[in-house]
């Protein structure tokens, strides 16, 4: 795979999908995708938009850590556009064996294969790059997530109740688990 071209794939329902790093050039896509994940109140994290400034020193910060190899991260586009981003981010200390992944795809492009695609190659340069565990977090309630999650070996390895919170209501978090050494 060549990562800084990228690598033509072809998901389950026949969208071809280029996987490639990130570069400073894709700021602008990558703001426009977290911001639409935060406006449809996806099942993640963060839920405050980013601007053009903020989302600038992110991909500065995340090319910088890739170079560092303390983390991997791809980006997945169809008919040229960004529709995909997953990373795994090497912990610290002594858990630098340890990375943790984080994936989101656009609305329209979901449920046609392509998060098991981009979890499958993160996983394979993880190994390469010796990460050993990846952990993740995911909503007790997304129930798609957790389903690939399973799929591709993940275990669940806690359960931490009431931790998110979005619209006004709390929702328990599940941590999982896969060991890929
Ligand atoms: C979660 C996400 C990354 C998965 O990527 P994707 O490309 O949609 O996933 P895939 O198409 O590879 O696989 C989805 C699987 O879930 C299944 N699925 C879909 N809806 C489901 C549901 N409600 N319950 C159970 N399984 C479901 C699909 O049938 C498919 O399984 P199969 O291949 O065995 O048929 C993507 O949907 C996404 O970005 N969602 C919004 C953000 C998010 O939830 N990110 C993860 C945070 S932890």
């Amino acid at each position: 795979m060549d990562l800084q071209k990228g690598t033509f794939y072809k998901a389950k329902d026949g969208t071809i999908i280029l996987l490639r790093y990130p570069s400073k050039n894709d700021s602008i896509q990558l703001m426009n995708l977290i911001n639409e994940l935060v406006e449809e109140h996806a099942p993640i994290g963060s839920n405050a938009k980013v601007n053009r400034k903020e989302e600038e020193e992110h991909v500065k910060k995340a090319i910088k850590e890739i170079k560092e190899k303390n983390r991997i991260q791809f980006l997945a586009e169809a008919d040229n556009n960004l529709i995909g981003n997953i990373q795994i981010k090497r912990l610290h200390g002594k858990s630098m064996h340890v990375g943790e992944l984080g994936i989101s795809i656009k609305k329209e492009y979901r449920d046609r294969g392509i998060g098991k695609l981009m979890m499958n190659q993160a996983l394979k340069y993880a190994r390469k790059e010796g990460i050993k565990i990846v952990t993740l977090s995911v909503f007790a309630n997304n129930y798609r997530a957790i389903h690939l999650y399973k799929k591709l070996g993940f275990k669940k390895a806690g359960l931490l109740k009431g931790t998110l919170k979005d619209k006004g209501r709390y929702f328990d978090e599940i941590i999982m688990l896969k060991n890929i050494s």
